[in-house]
């Protein structure tokens, strides 16, 4: 593989830990390396599909995206339409103040790459920065307002797609945002719950209540929002590029906001920010390649951990209880796992080789009791604690066959709901993310160690988890948002995709998930008829139902036998799904 590199590009292969002390040091400089993990041939595809497909969380962004092709871009230009216009019409999921991962494939030479664009600690963070001086958690500070956001990647993911990968000028992908972001858009009710939800925190930042609240209120359905301050923050990546977001007036701007709300930014903090491009994370499962997210997502590890664990059974002879006995009996090993193992993979040693080979999953298998649930407590890990949710995903496939799977963020809805004074930014509250006390859960109820302890410039492990499926005939293109439960979302969606099902029941598959802490299987309602409670109850497990349906799912299906693609935006969102 010939990686295409920019000065602003770090290169790694998937899992090379760096190790030792001082890691943080490596994070300006130019690394190159080329990768050797899960060598898969990548050559050009010899097949160009029927038509080209987006799928995404809002219908302007899937028609910017779909414009975007249709004016001559690929299909790495319309990720760019279609992230920055998510950035204007879900600003409570993902946008220029957040982050993400983007997994691309290039049909011209069949390259594949995970481009990182995850938030980093600010360099002034500390291990111990959400703690008193107890060592007590200090109640929402990894939250709400300016400590909580770290340094944003999705501005400097949009410049190197379009000058690494893309045909059109920056500023052509970027109009169609621009222009929402002026204009504005009417506010769903999507919107409005999550609004609400956020009301008190939003309500704390005079810019951010300008923008996002009508005179300090809940606007009503069908308000006109408009971002007169984002559309010049947008123009000014669309002029400069990287350094239009930071560095010059938007940089400093970003960093006064910031600090005057308390917060610990730094204009050295914005000028050494890079995007890395990794090594997707590899696995196969009964004839089926998965590409997909490496670390510093844990999604990657966790959804091949599980599919190899999964590959030693007859699932489809299974009843329906024993077959999601043994699927959750997966999830709880993967994300103890995740729980002790997974972090940065530039500041901690991922054991990448034994967490994805068959050999370790084999282990794992063998302690499953077929007829037992096993206690989380009695797997040798962390101990815990707690959990609430928005992010996005979009899928894209081009004529050509280029392909695009992107999950962005800014963490809870609305972010740290803090915005800098006269930039338009919301930033994330992806510090959040971080273990910020060993054992205690995050927003997710996630609980992590020392991998994943706060350290200056290191990035939060995420569980975004953008993947392809490849079974040498069908090719999907998926993700979702949803926090912890995102992992096993795909993981569903991906046995589905093995039974031969199509995008349509992937994205509508009800969906149920364990996450090692707490120790329940949380279900939506209508995933498992009276029985099948009773049997899961009857081998030891804890099971709730929750009141609300969970995830937004985009996904995309290219069947190449009979060339037809098709695509499908989960029913419980308000995104489109369009072929052209
Ligand atoms: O990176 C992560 O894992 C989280 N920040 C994702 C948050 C999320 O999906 C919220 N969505 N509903």
């Amino acid at each position: 593989m010939t990686p295409r590199t920019a000065p602003s590009t770090l290169v790694r292969p998937a899992g090379a830990g760096i190790g030792g002390v001082g890691r943080a040091l490596l994070a300006g400089l130019l690394v190159l390396v080329t990768g050797t993990h899960g060598a898969f041939a990548q050559a050009a595809d010899t097949q160009t599909p029927s038509a080209a497909a987006v799928a995404s969380a809002h219908p302007l962004a899937t028609r910017a995206g779909h414009d975007i092709l249709q004016a001559g871009g690929n299909a790495f230009d319309a990720a760019v339409a279609v992230g920055a216009m998510l950035a204007v019409v879900e600003p409570t999921g993902s946008g220029l103040g957040g982050g993400g991962f983007w997994l691309l494939h290039r049909a011209a030479d069949g390259r594949e790459i995970m481009l990182d664009g995850r938030e980093r600690a600010p360099l002034d963070a500390h291990a111990d920065m959400y703690l008193d001086t107890d060592g007590a958690v200090i109640p929402a500070a990894s939250i709400n307002g300016a400590l909580a956001s770290a340094i944003p990647g999705t501005p400097a993911a949009l410049a190197h797609l379009a000058s690494q990968y893309g045909r059109l000028p920056l500023a052509r992908s970027l109009a169609p945002a621009i222009h929402a972001a002026r204009e504005g858009f009417p506010v769903d009710a999507h919107y409005l719950q999550l609004a609400r939800f956020r009301l008190e925190a939003l309500r704390r930042s005079p810019a951010a209540a300008a923008i996002f609240l009508d005179q300090g209120d809940l606007p009503k359905e069908g308000y006109i929002l408009r971002q007169p301050d984002l559309a010049r923050a947008l123009e000014s990546i669309a002029g400069h590029g990287h350094a239009g977001f930071y560095a010059g007036p938007l940089a400093q701007d970003l960093v006064d906001g910031v600090r005057a709300a308390g917060g610990i930014w730094s204009l050295r903090d914005l000028a050494g920010y890079r995007v890395v491009e990794r090594e997707p994370v590899r696995g196969e499962y009964r004839g089926i390649r998965i590409t997909t997210a490496a670390p510093p997502s844990s999604g990657g590890i966790a959804l091949v951990t599980m599919l190899n664990i999964l590959a030693g059974y007859p699932l489809e002879d299974l009843a329906a209880p024993d077959r999601a006995h043994l699927v959750i009996e997966a999830m709880r090993r993967a994300y103890r796992d995740r729980a002790v193992y997974l972090g940065d993979p530039d500041f901690t040693e991922v054991p990448m080789e034994v967490l994805l080979s068959p050999a370790y999953a084999a282990g794992l298998r063998n302690a499953i009791r077929p007829d037992r649930a096993t206690p989380s407590a009695m797997l040798p890990g962390v101990a815990a604690d707690a959990t609430g949710t928005d992010t996005t995903h979009f899928s894209i496939l081009d004529r050509a066959g280029n392909r695009v799977a992107a999950t962005l963020s800014i963490n809870l809805p609305f972010g740290a709901a803090f915005m800098p004074p006269g930039t338009g930014i919301l930033l994330n509250n992806e510090m959040d993310d971080f273990s910020i006390k060993p054992g205690v859960g995050n927003s997710y109820g996630l609980v992590g160690a020392q991998p994943n302890a706060i350290a200056p410039g290191k990035r939060p492990l995420s569980s975004m988890t953008p993947t392809f499926l490849d079974d040498g005939r069908r090719i999907a293109i998926l993700g979702t948002p949803g926090g912890s439960r995102i992992i096993t979302m795909v993981l569903l969606a991906a046995l589905d995709f093995q039974r031969g099902a199509p995008p349509r029941e992937w994205v509508g598959l009800r969906r149920y998930h364990h996450q090692y802490l707490p120790d329940v299987v949380s279900y939506e309602p209508g995933t498992f008829s009276a029985d099948e409670t009773a049997a899961l109850a009857a081998r030891g497990h804890t099971l709730e139902e929750r009141t609300r349906p969970y995830g937004n799912m985009q996904a995309i299906l290219w069947d190449r036998a009979d060339n037809r693609v098709s695509a499908a935006s989960d029913p419980r969102g308000g995104g489109t799904a369009e072929t052209r």
